[in-house]
């Protein structure tokens, strides 16, 4: 066959190349190709670019200050406590105090006594038994510090490749170092060993990289951990996009990132509940989720039964979800939150109210005037509560972290406050 076809060929070909309809076809063959070659590149960046952005990696990571770089007007995410919700230990991020006097945990069994200390190989808690000559201790050192401190951090520490949390933490209110809350530490013994999930670094962090072992969960390469909640946790990774931005041909692709704000409603409530819709399980590994996507393909988050109570920690999707406000608008988290700045202000977030109601809906306005209500919606309709999950036992009482109801609501108990 092969040859018959090659004399075939040669046959036909072109003794003089040069004569001027040879030519034009040469052109046109050539014209071919381009179109064909140009033809390939738009099919192949276009299906590019339908790609939805990944996960980020430490190899994709681009950092905060690149993505400010051009975003600049961001740049007050950097204070957020999303930003500081997990971070190295120094001075400057443990609260605590570890000046003499101050840095001594008591409790209820007067055989055991908790000692925080610095020194320049670190910052350590350590758990004293006993008195005097007989006493023993177990000393760990901090590793990460997590919680911004809003309400107060907790501490975890190596032990090998596996992390753990410390048994001391530390309360903002009355700024003192206290138990560890849960039913994991009780008043008087000195827990070290529970093991820290994925999933707790999967709402406090960017990245890390848990090592699968069965029989413990609490197995992670700490090398090329990203701390804190960056851009990217919430963007997808940055590489791509930065990339795609910094191109010449930059106007012909899409971003080539997440923005939250081009999702449907249920995606973008979903990006919040990968971390605020309560604990859930995971069906897959730790941070594979990113917005935009289907949240129940990556954890089953629980679904509280009508009268069934949720707590005013963890669950602020479940709880907003009940409100007549939410289910009778198309209200989201970010009808009142700007997750790139600190917003602490009820009087200011009250204000999100009137973008919907009028000081006037309010049933006290008619009867104990505007004064009584202007400014102050908040207070009254998502008031401060207990949870019953932040629990911390000192001195034989219990103390509660207190939050916002997002069920918005009349609370029939409000009505003089
Ligand atoms: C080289 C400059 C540059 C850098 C660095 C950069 N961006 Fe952008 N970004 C842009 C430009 C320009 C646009 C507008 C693109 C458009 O509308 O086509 C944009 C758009 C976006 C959008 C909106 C996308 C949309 O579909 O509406 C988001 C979100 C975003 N950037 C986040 C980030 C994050 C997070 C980082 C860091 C990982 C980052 N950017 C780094 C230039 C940059
Ligand atoms: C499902 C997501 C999720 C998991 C898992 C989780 N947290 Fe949190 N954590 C939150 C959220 C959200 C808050 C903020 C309070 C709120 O909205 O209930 C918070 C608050 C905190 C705070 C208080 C921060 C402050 O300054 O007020 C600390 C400390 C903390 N978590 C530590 C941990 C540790 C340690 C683990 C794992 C052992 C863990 N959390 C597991 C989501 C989570
Ligand atoms: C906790 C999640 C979260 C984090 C972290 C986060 N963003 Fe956003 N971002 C959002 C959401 C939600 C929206 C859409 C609603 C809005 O604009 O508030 C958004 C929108 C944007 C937009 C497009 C709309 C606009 O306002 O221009 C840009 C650009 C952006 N973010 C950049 C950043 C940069 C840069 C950082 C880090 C410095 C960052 N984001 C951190 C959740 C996040
Ligand atoms: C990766 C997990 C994660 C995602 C995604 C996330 N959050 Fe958070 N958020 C947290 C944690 C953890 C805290 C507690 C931080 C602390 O105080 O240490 C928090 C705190 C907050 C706070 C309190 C801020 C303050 O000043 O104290 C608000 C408001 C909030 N988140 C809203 C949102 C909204 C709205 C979204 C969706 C656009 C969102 N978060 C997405 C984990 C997350
Ligand atoms: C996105 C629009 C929107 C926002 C923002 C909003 N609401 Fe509503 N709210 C509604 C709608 C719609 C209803 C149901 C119809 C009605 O009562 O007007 C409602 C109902 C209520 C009710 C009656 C609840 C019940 O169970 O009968 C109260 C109280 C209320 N809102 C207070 C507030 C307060 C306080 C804020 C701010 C913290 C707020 N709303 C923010 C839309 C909104
Ligand atoms: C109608 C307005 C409104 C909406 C919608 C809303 N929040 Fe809030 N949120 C508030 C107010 C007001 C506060 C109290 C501000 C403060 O003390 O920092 C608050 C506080 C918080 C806090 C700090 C912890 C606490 O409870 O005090 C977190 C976390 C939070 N919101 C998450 C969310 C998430 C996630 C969503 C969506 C499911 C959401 N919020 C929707 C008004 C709102
Ligand atoms: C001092 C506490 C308090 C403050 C502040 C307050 N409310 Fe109310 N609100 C109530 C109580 C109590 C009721 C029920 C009154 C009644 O039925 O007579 C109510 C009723 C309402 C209702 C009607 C609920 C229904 O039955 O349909 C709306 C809407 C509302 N408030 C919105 C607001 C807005 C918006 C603000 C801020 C401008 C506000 N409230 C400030 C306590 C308060």
């Amino acid at each position: 066959m092969l040859p018959r076809i090659s004399t075939v060929r040669a046959g036909s070909l072109p003794r003089d190349p040069r004569t001027p309809r040879k030519r034009q076809q040469r052109w046109a063959a050539a014209f071919v190709t381009v179109a064909a070659i140009a033809i390939a590149i738009v099919v192949m960046t276009s299906s590019h670019s339908h790609k939805w952005p990944e996960a980020v990696r430490p190899a994709t990571f681009v950092g905060d200050s690149t993505c400010l770089s051009c975003h600049g007007e961001k740049a007050s995410f950097e204070g957020t406590a999303h930003r500081i919700t997990t971070q190295s230990p120094s001075r400057a991020t443990i609260l605590g105090s570890f000046t003499s006097g101050e840095n001594v945990l008591r409790n209820a069994n007067s055989d055991l006594h908790f000692r925080m200390d610095a020194d320049s190989t670190g910052f350590y808690q350590t758990a004293v038994f006993a008195h005097g000559a007989d006493s023993t201790s177990r000393r760990e050192r901090i590793a990460i510090v997590a919680g911004s401190g809003r309400g107060g951090q907790s501490y975890l520490y190596w032990k090998g490749d596996r992390l753990y949390q410390l048994p001391v933490s530390y309360w903002s209110s009355n700024h003192r170092w206290i138990n560890s809350p849960g039913p994991a530490y009780i008043e008087g013994q000195a827990n070290f060993a529970r093991g820290v999930a994925p999933r707790c670094l999967e709402c406090h962090a960017t990245w890390i990289e848990a090592v699968p072992d069965l029989s413990h969960e609490n197995t992670f390469q700490a090398q090329g951990a990203i701390l804190g909640i960056t851009c990217e946790r919430c963007h997808g990774e940055g590489k791509t996009h930065v990339a795609t931005e910094q191109s010449p041909l930059h106007s012909l692709h899409s971003p080539q990132i997440v923005n939250p704000a081009h999702l449907t409603r249920e995606r973008q409530m979903e990006a919040c509940a990968q971390c605020h819709g309560g604990l859930g399980t995971p069906k897959i590994p730790s941070f594979t989720y990113v917005a935009g996507q289907r949240l129940d393909n990556y954890v089953d988050l629980p679904v509280p039964g009508p009268n069934e109570t949720v707590d005013v920690h963890g669950n602020k999707v479940a709880l907003l979800e009940r409100s007549r406000c939410f289910r009778e608008s198309k209200m989201t988290c970010t009808t009142c939150h700007d997750v790139h700045r600190t917003q602490r202000d009820t009087t200011a977030l009250s204000g999100r109210c009137l973008t919907c109601h009028q000081e006037q809906s309010c049933g006290l306005f008619a009867t104990r005037g505007r004064a009584a209500v202007a400014g102050r919606c908040v207070t009254c309709h998502m008031p401060e509560q207990s949870s019953n999950l932040i629990v911390s036992a000192l001195e034989g009482e219990k103390k509660q972290a207190q939050m916002r109801n997002h069920w918005i609501k009349v609370y029939p108990e409000t009505a003089n406050r």
